[in-house]
């Protein structure tokens, strides 16, 4: 290995003891590729297998934790114990590889999808539709608002689902509270119009998301025998007024430290994107939330780092300790193992059309990397 990339390759130790071997994690992706009952699909634990020998930790594709909260075509289950083996499939092919497991929890609420969910009624904080360009695909529905009951029920759920995923042999959970989902949409001034105990001020906002982690680490502090992981990611701002602003995330950041999470995961595309609006700076978010967060909690960043140049770069001006890469570890599966044995010029950064059986990538995903124009780095061939 380069002694320039040797920071990456540094242990770095959670608040819980965990230990992870490097300073690389794989992001959260969805597949689409589950079979029709939502259980894991054989094409999916061999898309996780070939990828888990480099990363310290694997973020899987976010799986549903309520029927009702189902965003995507063959989005996996956490909801019910019937897919414990599922979720342990998944554990272990990660886990026989090296790397840690964290299963991420889901709840698409105003942005699930109507025709994979009961009744095909959303549900959300309020009756506020998403705006059509939100999401994945384009909901064109107005969510009807939870009941005080059914906020505690979907709270509980958080938890059961944590629960499987102890069960299922997984070291850890992450919150998805970024993209627009169910926390987020609690969160949000724009989705969250309630009055109750669950919205109408930037603490009461603030309530769901920390039932939520209470929850979930009574659930760890239950049933884990050994440390079990808890990270929780978050997108920094929304486009809409009213709507999330950087002073906003800064208040949510707050909770999240004094919540004692193992890991806050940034959820941006770009790692160098600069705030919309509200702050006077030309700093990147980035750079402002690790400044803003100091040491108090590990953070994750994420976004476009391609080369091991970049990952480092991104440590070293950023000051945090972990980057997650998403798409590089589709197109490169081996990224982590080629930087970590001096062969990094090797690292593929496009993806060639004929190479699906080779990347070892599941049908459904490979026909959207082919298809979605500009998400991936296809090549004319
Ligand atoms: C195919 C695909 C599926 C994704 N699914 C999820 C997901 O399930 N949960 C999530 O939090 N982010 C998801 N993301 C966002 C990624 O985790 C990551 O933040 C984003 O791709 C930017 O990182 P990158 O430039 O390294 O790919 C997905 C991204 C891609 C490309």
């Amino acid at each position: 290995m380069k002694e320039i990339y040797k920071p990456l390759f540094e242990p770095f130790t959670l608040k819980n003891g965990v230990q992870l071997k490097n300073r690389i994690v794989m992001a959260p992706m969805t597949t689409f590729s589950a079979n029709p009952d939502d259980t894991a699909s054989d094409a999916e634990l061999t898309y996780y297998a070939a990828r888990s020998n480099g990363p310290a930790m694997v973020i899987t594709a976010c799986a549903y934790i309520q029927a009702n909260g189902k965003g995507f075509e063959g989005q996996f289950a956490a909801d019910r114990d019937t897919m414990i083996p599922s979720l342990r499939r998944v554990a272990s092919s990660i886990k026989e590889k090296g790397s840690k497991a964290v299963l991420q929890l889901y709840h698409g609420g105003r942005l699930a999808v109507p025709h994979l969910i009961p009744n095909g009624e959303t549900v959300s904080a309020s009756s506020v539709a998403p705006r059509l360009d939100r999401g994945f695909y384009s909901i064109d529905k107005t969510p009807r608002s939870l009941s005080d009951e059914e906020v505690v029920e979907l709270i509980k759920d958080f938890g059961e689902a944590t629960r499987r995923a102890i069960e299922a042999g997984f070291d850890g959970v992450e919150l998805h509270g970024a993209t627009g989902y169910i926390l987020q949409q609690f969160f949000s001034p724009h989705s969250n119009t309630r009055t109750d105990r669950w919205g109408g001020s930037l603490e009461k906002r603030l309530t769901f998301p920390l039932a939520v982690i209470e929850e979930t680490k009574r659930v760890i502090a239950e049933c884990a025998l050994q440390p079990f992981i808890i990270g929780y990611r978050l997108t920094p701002e929304e486009p809409e007024t009213p709507g999330i602003t950087m002073n906003e995330t800064f208040a949510l950041l707050d909770t999240l430290v004094e919540a004692e999470l193992d890991y806050i995961h940034m959820g941006i595309t770009d790692f160098w994107s600069k705030p919309r609006r509200g702050v006077d700076s030309k700093q990147s978010r980035m750079e402002l939330i690790a400044e803003y967060v100091g040491n108090r909690v590990p953070i994750i960043g994420v976004g476009s780092i391609h080369t091991p140049d970049e990952a480092v770069q991104a440590l070293e001006q950023t000051g945090i300790p972990l980057i997650a890469l998403g798409r590089e570890l589709i197109v490169e599966p081996e990224w982590v193992e080629k930087v970590e044995q001096g062969n990094e010029k090797d690292i593929k950064t496009t993806v060639n059309p004929n190479d699906q059986a080779l990347l070892q990538v599941p049908e459904p995903l490979w026909e959207l990397m082919m298809n979605v124009k500009g998400w991936f780095p296809v090549e004319n061939v």
